[in-house]
């Protein structure tokens, strides 16, 4: 968790990925803003294209933020299947995932694409959350420090730094993800480090001190208080674990 001279606020996010209907989502959001304690953590939901507008309704006037999983970078026009970033913001949304692993390894996204997502949720006034991450192979091979900066610096590339206050990042280390295996706290302090050093060459390191840089990865109630106890860790994007309010609760609450 940030120390107290940080300016740093925990955020946490729960990623629905492909579940939920509209109503499943909104009896979820309506558990999560009946069951969060006030604390120091921001909180976020994502969930799939179709629940945005009745899970907005739902956490209206509370402290829960929308956000989505995924973005096209134009603005608008003959993209069949595709939703864009004013388009996201109208419905609510102030946080926009780009580059998760599942983007990047099941649909294709590359980082040419994860840059130009990134810069239209900019360009609408939202936050992106720059996700990166090693696959097993590649940390085997001892490559997992170049490969996240190598994605980062691909993702912010020609961003001024003005441009790139709003940005946050999540490390989440495919190996970890949805397989019960988390990083340990050591590992993803380490991780962290190396996405803050590079965010402070990238973006000058004022702002890199203030951005948040997220874990994800297998993130439970019984392990995000370890998780979150590294100085470079900011907060957690969750997965499976934010199906449920209780469970999501939990990490929150573990939060702070
Ligand atoms: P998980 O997913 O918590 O189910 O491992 C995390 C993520 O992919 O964001």
């Amino acid at each position: 968790m940030p120390d107290q001279e940080s300016t740093r606020r925990t955020v946490v996010i729960g990623n629905w990925k492909m579940h939920k209907t509209g109503a499943e989502g909104v009896a979820l959001a309506a558990g999560i803003v009946a069951g969060l304690r006030p604390g120091r953590a921001e909180v976020a939901v994502a969930p799939p294209f179709t629940a945005l507008a009745p899970v907005a309704a739902a956490i209206r006037g509370s402290s829960v933020a929308l956000a989505a999983q995924d973005v096209f970078h134009e603005r608008e026009g003959a993209f069949t299947g595709a939703v864009s970033a004013p388009m996201l913001a109208a419905t609510g949304c102030s946080i926009v995932l780009v580059g998760h692993s599942e983007r990047r390894h099941v649909f294709g996204d590359g980082d040419e694409d994860v840059r130009r997502k990134a810069l239209s949720v900019l360009g609408a006034g939202m936050r992106p959350v720059v996700c990166v991450g090693e696959t097993l192979e590649q940390r085997d091979a001892g490559r997992a420090e170049d490969v996240v900066r190598e994605q980062l610096e691909a993702a912010v590339r020609g961003l001024s730094d003005a441009r790139l206050a709003p940005l946050l990042v999540a490390y989440e280390p495919v190996w970890a993800i949805g397989t019960g295996r988390t990083a340990t706290p050591d590992t993803a302090e380490t991780m962290h480090r190396v996405i803050r050093s590079s965010l402070a060459a990238l973006a000058g390191p004022a702002a890199a001190e203030r951005m948040p840089i997220l874990y994800g990865g297998s993130v439970k109630g019984d392990n995000a208080g370890a998780i979150l106890s590294g100085a470079n860790v900011d907060g957690l994007l969750v997965g499976g674990a934010s199906l449920r309010a209780d469970s999501f609760l939990d990490i929150c609450h573990a939060a702070g």
